[in-house]
């Protein structure tokens, strides 16, 4: 199956991107693993004609955002994002209409429609550097209140939250942490930041999936509890013989983003299917939020 799907890529000039929480065996088959962050600035600077995306359903489309000449196949349509399905354009569109005028920061973890009425994008490896760039002090983010409560506290503007969360990282509470801090009393705990702001506030460092890769890889310290999707783990592992990874919790498992088969490559590879692509009426909007934010990485 990986010589096929290899084979296949090549006659293609396609190129597979996957996100750090994905199987083993997806990022086995990889070009590139990546956090948000990096998958889309990979994904608006290749020169492949199809992007084959193992993710979830909001990373094809923000692919697809940046390089609409391109093929993008997302192997799994059902792979989605329980956190992005909490805000819409109509509820996003009521919320404006009733506070004064202000920027809205979006995390990348939310549909094309949305981040088409918003001013800039973000993810979680530069909330504080996208919220710091804008000259306004009063602000709009959405839709993870944790996210949002985590940046405010690197900053003095005034952070308007949504009410959304990622169910996965949501659900890591701080008894869970301290349990796993009595069980490994000598690790560091590092925390995703869309973990809850009393979570993170426990945290030696909070980082974002290729962060915390970056942080583990750079730190002198041999054990560390991880409070993130346990996919997490495997590179960790990989990458850090010697070094011991422990879940902060063994319930945080993205559904999601496990969904993605090679089988599921295969067909797609086959067939060109589960093609993803943003119309332009949403695209063109939704461009100018990607790239601004883009834009302050590079
Ligand atoms: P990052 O890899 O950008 O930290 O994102 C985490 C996540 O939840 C993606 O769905
Ligand atoms: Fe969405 Fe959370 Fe799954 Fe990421 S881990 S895809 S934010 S539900």
């Amino acid at each position: 199956m990986q010589t096929k799907i290899r084979k296949l890529l090549k006659e293609n000039n396609a190129v597979l991107l996957a996100h750090n929480y994905e199987p083993p065996e997806i990022q086995a088959l990889a070009d590139m693993c990546g956090d948000s962050l990096e998958l889309s600035i990979r994904a608006a600077d290749t020169d492949a004609d199809v992007i084959v995306f193992c993710g979830v359903h909001f990373m094809a489309e923000t692919a697809s955002i940046l390089s609409p000449q391109k093929t993008v196949l997302l192997p799994r349509a059902d792979a989605g994002c329980p956190m992005a399905d909490m805000i819409t354009p109509m509820a996003l569109k009521a919320r404006l209409a009733a506070i004064p005028a202000m920027p809205v920061v979006t995390y990348v973890n939310s549909s094309a429609a949305v981040k088409a009425l918003s001013t800039i994008c973000c993810t979680s490896a530069n909330a504080i550097e996208v919220v710091q760039s804008l000259t306004e002090d009063e602000l709009l983010m959405t839709p993870d209140r944790n996210l949002a409560q985590n940046t405010a506290r690197h900053t003095d503007k005034t952070i308007h939250l949504w009410d959304g969360c990622c169910p996965i990282h949501d659900r890591l509470s701080v008894a869970d942490v301290e349990a796993a801090r009595k069980a490994h009393p000598e690790a560091l705990f590092i925390a995703h930041p869309e973990c809850r702001p009393e979570v993170v506030a426990l945290a030696d460092a909070a980082l974002s999936t290729s962060g915390m890769m970056r942080f583990a890889a750079e730190s002198e310290a041999s054990e560390f509890i991880v409070g993130t999707e346990v996919g997490l783990l495997h590179p960790l592992a990989q990458k850090n013989p010697g070094k011991t990874f422990y879940p902060a919790s063994e319930t945080m498992i993205c559904p999601d983003m496990k969904k993605i088969t090679p089988r599921d490559i295969l067909t797609c590879l086959e067939n060109m299917s589960g093609q993803v692509r943003v119309p332009e009426e949403i695209r063109i909007p939704a461009l100018a939020a990607v790239e601004r934010m883009i834009a302050l990485s590079r």
